[in-house]
């Protein structure tokens, strides 16, 4: 716009004044499309944001189901497991209720170990399942008071190879192997089925030992009266670095003196227990 409009002549006021009113409504018009063409931006923002939320409605919703579907296939694999355990114990009746107190202490022994979700779950399996294989070992063998014959004892030593071959065709229970196959090892070597020595033997092995061990003293056997907790822990103590792993003892001592062990064979055995 001219700065001076007093020295216009009345057709250049005229003239200014048109120029100016049609540059303003030129103005107007490319504003108006502007906002029209936000508008139509915003709705096409809004129609995104719409399928997104639906996007992830729906995958929340998957998520949710495989989480419900995988939890009702772990109970079921876990009762059947259970089932299997049993049907050992029904055979031996002085070893009634050793799967489910085995299983309760790994499980809190294992935790106590950093174990993560995954990880307690077999171990759970593991030791319901240790003994197994002694579907296989002959019901005057299982269910004979007193002590074997070297014969005998040679068909029960073979529990743990009998029980991994049972878990071998079941695809869910192979990661499981390691606590039935090693189970009876010893850390100095002299234990069996494959005499394996220190930290060759898996460590599924080396924390069933102690647990399996400390049961079996703690319960009631026809030949003997069952030992008092402390007296079983001082036991499992004196046969550290000989028969089991040195360096769980300490750990496995803490978890007793935590009172853990306690409260293990006294709540439900439920993972969440144990989950964090
Ligand atoms: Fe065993």
């Amino acid at each position: 716009m001219r700065d001076d409009l007093s020295t216009l002549t009345r057709e250049e006021l005229e003239r200014e004044v048109r120029y100016w009113r049609a540059q303003s409504l030129l103005l107007a018009e490319d504003f108006g499309g502007l906002r029209a063409q936000l508008a139509s931006h915003a709705d096409e923002v809004e129609t995104l944001r719409a399928q997104l939320l639906s996007y992830a409605q729906d995958l929340n919703r998957e998520y949710q189901l495989v989480r419900q579907r995988t939890g009702e296939i772990e109970r079921l694999l876990v009762a059947t497991v259970g089932a299997l355990a049993n049907s050992i114990e029904a055979r031996d009746p002085y070893t009634r209720g050793h799967t489910d107190r085995v299983s309760r202490v790994t499980l809190a022994f294992c935790s106590r170990l950093g174990w993560k979700r995954e990880q307690l779950s077999i171990a759970r399996m593991g030791a319901l399942l240790h003994d197994i294989g002694k579907i296989g070992v002959p019901d005057a063998i299982l269910r004979k008071p007193g002590r074997l014959s070297p014969a005998e004892y040679e068909q029960m030593k073979q529990h743990p190879q009998i029980g991994a071959q049972i878990l071998q065709g079941i695809d869910a229970l192979v990661p499981a192997i390691p606590f039935v196959l090693s189970h009876h090892e010893r850390w100095d070597g002299k234990g069996y089925p494959q005499g394996l020595a220190g930290r060759e033997i898996p460590i599924e092995g080396r924390i069933l030992a102690i647990v399996d061990a400390f049961d079996a003293m703690t319960s009631t056997r026809v030949y003997r009266a069952p030992l008092a907790m402390e007296a079983a822990m001082a036991e499992i103590v004196r046969c550290s670095g000989t028969q089991f792993d040195p360096e769980l003892v300490p750990v496995f001592e803490r978890l007793f003196a935590d009172g853990l062990i306690h409260q293990a064979l006294e709540s439900e055995l439920t993972l969440e227990l144990y989950v964090v």
